[in-house]
């Protein structure tokens, strides 16, 4: 392990007020999106759709680092070119999810194991061929009556930790994401608490482990009310404690925090993440930044649908919502900007 090339990939990725755009759906993931706006499930719409996003003009200005899914890291453009070659190119990090997906726990009703450390080392070593730097692996945690388990955040906490120790062997960033799910009528306060539990399990296990923090990126929630909750916290309560929830679990040698949306809409995480960086910026040991895939691409699918003659707009749009992402890291996004 090159400890040192490890910690300047993870500075990269969030450095210059970047963040990562994932576009590591599984392929059941992508089509069920697709489907939804009735675009063809097909390999070719996926390569398609793949192309669009990475070619959009401008990308490089906003995203340091692009989370493609293995079918995707070894598709090409229409003239041939390599995908990871182009991301390159742009100036993208490529990155890739490696994880082969939540499954239901033994066990444990309700509850996810996320799968993938079988033969996990040789498919790094063919990725880090291919031209990726980092990889993605996410463990999800729903909450409910009784959930989480102890043995559901232990069980994921160490899977995580074990990719993560491989994928460092193997010099790519581990982006370590333990979701702890929007699903559900809990509060705030309840998110609050599942996170900081997760993320103590998750960074006592890394630490069992021997990764090292200095070449780790976390992928984490932001602490919020489950979405069916009758209450709503307000964009600054909601950044004050995902913040506070972070300070109490995350060491300050981890160089960046990248958040994934997990279904909020695009402008609720832009202005999320913007209250963030106003209020903690200048104080919070670790970079805060996006990881985002529904927040950043859903605005461009819709406007896509699949046609040929609808990619430049799609592009723009999607180039408007990476673009306000970045200004959320400064600090600086406002709402008015999405109707530019
Ligand atoms: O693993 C989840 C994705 O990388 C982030 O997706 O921003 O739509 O939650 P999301």
């Amino acid at each position: 392990m090159n400890a040192q090339g490890l910690m300047d990939t993870a500075k990269m990725l969030v450095a210059d007020d970047k963040g990562l755009l994932a576009i590591d759906e599984s392929n059941a993931t992508c089509n069920t999106r697709f489907a939804r706006l009735g675009i063809p499930q097909t390999e070719e719409t996926r390569r398609a759709w793949r192309e669009l996003i990475l070619t959009t003009p401008g990308l490089g200005e906003c995203v340091s680092g692009l989370i493609l899914y293995d079918e995707t890291i070894r598709q090409t453009k229409k003239d041939g070119m390599p995908f990871a070659k182009i991301i390159t190119d742009a100036g993208i990090i490529p990155g890739v999810k490696v994880d082969t997906g939540a499954k239901d726990m033994a066990g444990h009703p309700g509850e996810k194991i996320t799968e993938g450390l079988d033969g996990l080392r040789d498919r790094l070593t063919e990725y880090f061929q291919m031209g990726a730097r980092f990889a993605k692996w996410r463990a999800v945690i729903a909450v409910g009556d009784g959930i989480p388990s102890r043995g559901c955040i232990e069980a994921n906490a160490h899977a995580l930790a074990r990719y993560a120790a491989l994928c460092q062997e193997a010099g790519l960033v581990p982006v370590v994401e333990p979701e702890v799910l929007m699903d559900g009528a809990h509060s705030l306060k309840r998110c609050f608490e599942v996170t900081e539990e997760v993320l103590q399990a998750v960074f006592s296990q890394l630490h069992t482990q021997r990764v090292s923090l200095e070449g780790v990126i976390l992928k984490p929630n932001m602490v919020l009310a489950g979405l069916t909750s009758s209450r709503q916290e307000t964009v600054e309560e909601v950044a004050d404690a995902t913040v506070t929830c972070l300070l109490r679990a995350v060491p300050a040698a981890v160089p960046g925090i990248a958040f994934l949306s997990g279904g909020q809409s695009g402008e609720l995480a832009s202005a999320r993440l913007n209250a963030m960086n106003v209020r903690f910026k200048a104080r919070a040991p670790w970079a805060l930044a996006f990881s985002f895939a529904r927040a950043i691409q859903q605005p461009a699918l819709e406007i896509w649908q699949g046609e040929e003659a609808r990619v430049l707009a799609a592009q723009r749009a999607l180039y408007q919502r990476a673009r306000c992402n970045r200004a959320a890291r400064r600090g600086e996004y406002d709402a008015a900007m999405e109707r530019i």
